[in-house]
């Protein structure tokens, strides 16, 4: 018997790779509320919105995270184009922000240059409750001024953006300096010193971050690199003292804002590019496991990507992990989708009169489906109840030859005939014209 012989097989199902998923209109609620809340708020500090493209050079990601960070040895989807480029799906929003600010000369521009951006990131993550592969990042960059006070208006405005999203409550704000990167690099031989002939109670990952990248050592999450941690040399006395002025004066505005933060000597973040402060927003009950945010100050990274000299700080927030937290504390999100009216008809005829009359239905602002199938009158009704239409419309033969329409309250199981010239008025009526949809952006273009 040969494999010829065999029923073929069904066709498998295609599914979505591992670590990605649909954003499926449930969703799509809370992405929009999202949106809003951030552009809002935005918009109420001056930021303007920004997109850079999907992918870069991948020279762009690795010059500005840095060669030796988990996310580009590790997690960068990296492909060559047809001419053997190498490009990379950002994994982050910051590079591309620095590298768009560079190229179209926005130095020339009154600074501070503050940019604000929702966006898709890549990363090669292990799949797991709020780490995947591809999930959508919103944040805020301020380029072109240094200033405590612009660090602590944006750990501000991240925090405000968390309160309007019900979640303040779940989460700390962990903050900390790492000062600059030649008083950083003074405290880094430091601490591979102190970890000589302790190698061995170390992790994999540290044993390698002791070599590439030892501060990284101080925020591993394993118990016995944790212990280790916390008996090494403390980094805030290594510092300049200018990072430590700026810092203090920082943490002065927090307090006259009224944010409450967590003081983090061990908090260093994951990518390279930042410089003096350093935040980040923990989810209360995981701890540095899934934060929220982070962000911070990253002063030399505009030179290092070829630009001139500029000081920029910023933050940036996982949407996911944002909507995990909403959701969990059963927050539900306002949302405009719910539709008003379901017409039923019956027959060619009734179709034909339907059609102008829903166009004039939805150019009241009744939001309405509908004109559609040929199952009888009962089967569209059960279909207006399973789309949580509270009012269905009912035109079958009799009712085109009378002129009239059924409006039924499908909640009540009531209805009453209408004078066809008058549906569009007792559905008004009966919606309230304070419910109605009545957004039509096309419109601002003509006012
Ligand atoms: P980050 O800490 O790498 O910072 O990412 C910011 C946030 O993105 C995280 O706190 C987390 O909520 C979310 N996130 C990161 N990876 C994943 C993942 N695999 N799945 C789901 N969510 C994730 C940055 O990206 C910096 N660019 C922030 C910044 C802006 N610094 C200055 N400006």
């Amino acid at each position: 018997m040969t494999g010829m012989d065999e029923k073929p097989k069904k066709h498998e199902q295609f599914q979505t790779p591992k670590g990605v998923h649909d954003i499926l209109p449930e969703d799509h609620e809370y992405h929009t509320f999202i949106k809003k809340v951030v552009r809002h708020r935005a918009r109420q500090a001056g930021f303007r919105r920004i997109s850079t493209p999907m992918f870069e050079f991948t020279e762009v990601f690795k010059r500005s995270i840095g060669d030796t960070s988990d996310i580009v040895t590790k997690e960068m989807y990296t492909f060559q184009d047809r001419k053997g480029r190498s490009l990379t799906l950002k994994p982050e929003c910051t590079a591309g922000v620095v590298r768009a600010y560079i190229q179209n000369n926005m130095n020339q521009l009154p600074q501070p240059m503050m940019l604000y951006y929702y966006e898709p990131c890549f990363r090669y993550d292990r799949p797991q409750k709020g780490r995947y592969r591809q999930f959508w990042q919103f944040g805020f960059e301020i380029l072109g001024e240094s200033d405590p006070a612009l660090d602590a208006q944006l750990i501000q405005m991240a925090f405000k953006i968390c309160q309007d999203l019900g979640v303040d409550k779940l989460i700390s704000l962990q903050i900390n300096t790492i000062g600059t990167p030649e008083a950083r690099k003074k405290y880094m031989q430091v601490l591979q010193d102190f970890y000589v002939g302790k190698e061995r109670s170390l992790c994999e990952e540290c044993k390698i971050r002791l070599k590439k990248n030892p501060m990284r050592l101080l925020d591993c999450k394993e118990e016995d690199c944790q212990i280790l941690a916390g008996l090494a040399p403390v980094m805030r006395d290594y510092l300049d003292k200018e990072s430590i002025e700026f810092h203090e004066e920082m943490k002065g505005y927090l307090d006259e804002i009224g944010i409450k933060y967590t003081e983090n000597p061990k908090l260093v973040r994951g990518l390279d590019y930042y410089a003096k402060t350093v935040f980040e927003f923990w989810d209360k009950s995981e701890g540095a496991q899934n934060a929220i945010g982070g962000g911070g100050r990253y002063d030399g990274l505009m030179e290092l990507m070829g630009g001139q000299p500029t000081p920029a700080v910023g933050f940036a927030a996982g949407v996911e992990r944002i909507m995990a937290n909403m959701k969990r504390e059963k927050i539900r999100v306002p949302t405009k989708d719910d539709l008003h009216v379901f017409v039923a008809q019956l027959g060619k005829e009734a179709k034909r009169k339907c059609l102008p009359l829903i166009e004039q239905m939805r150019e009241s602002g009744l939001k309405t489906m509908g004109a559609m199938g040929k199952g009888a009158i009962n089967i569209q009704l059960k279909l207006a109840d399973k789309f949580k239409a509270p009012f269905a419309v009912i035109i079958g033969i009799t009712e085109v030859r009378e002129n009239v329409a059924i409006i039924r309250d499908m909640k009540k199981g009531v209805q009453e005939k209408v004078a066809f010239e008058d549906v569009i008025d007792r559905l008004v009526e009966l919606i309230g014209k304070k419910n109605l949809d009545k957004y039509s952006p096309g419109e601002l273009l003509y006012s």
